[in-house]
């Protein structure tokens, strides 16, 4: 127990989360990681619809790790929106016995970062809760401006941009890049 305290106070990054890109010897991790936070029902949501049309962008895939084990996903995925060219965040999901260490936040943080540096990376749009991406920077979108192909409830459509004033003014059907 004594030389536990002593390795972690030699070591203050112990037991944090980081995040790397993903490889396809994620792929089995993050399937399994989705069904055990999403359920089967996954599949009828529509923002995996919208993955279903358009495919992820892997070079964006982020997996976060503690201490070398696999502990979340990420993944992105590149849309359009009235001509305007950004990223759709999800899903994201950490394992249950890793929550509340700050992985679910890093790796939103590091997908949208990585994303907005490119030149097509003008938002990050996603479903999710205001409560846990507002503080990140995601603001809400007006209800029903953007359409999505299938039904979301307006008030979880949120999004991330360099122009804040994007998230009242952006308007029309998700598209491909
Ligand atoms: C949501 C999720 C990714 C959070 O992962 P995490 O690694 O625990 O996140 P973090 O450690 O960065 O943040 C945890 C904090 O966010 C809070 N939080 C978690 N989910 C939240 C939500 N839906 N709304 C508001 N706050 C939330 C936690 O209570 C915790 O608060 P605390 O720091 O005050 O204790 C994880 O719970 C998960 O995989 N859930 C199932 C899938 C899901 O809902 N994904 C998001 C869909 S967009």
């Amino acid at each position: 127990m004594t030389m536990l305290v002593a390795a972690d106070a030699a070591n203050p990054l112990a037991g944090q989360p980081y995040v790397r890109p993903a490889t396809p010897a994620d792929d089995a991790f993050v399937e399994e990681l989705q069904a055990l936070a999403f359920g089967p029902g996954r599949f009828a949501r529509t923002a995996f619809r919208v993955r279903e049309r358009f495919p992820i962008d892997e070079s964006l895939s982020l997996i976060a790790e503690v201490e070398g084990a696999p502990c979340g996903s990420v993944w992105m995925t590149p849309i359009s929106v009235s001509g305007m060219r950004g990223y759709l965040l999800g899903p994201l999901a950490t394992h249950p016995n890793f929550r509340k260490r700050g992985a679910g936040k890093l790796l939103a943080r590091e997908a949208a970062q990585r994303a907005m540096a490119r030149r097509e990376g003008q938002f990050v749009l996603l479903v999710g809760d205001q409560d846990y991406y507002g503080p990140l920077g995601w603001d809400i979108t007006m209800p029903g401006h953007i359409q999505f192909p299938g039904p979301v409830d307006p008030a979880r459509v949120l999004l991330l941009a360099k122009d804040k004033s994007l998230a009242r003014s952006l308007k029309g059907e998700i598209a491909a890049f």
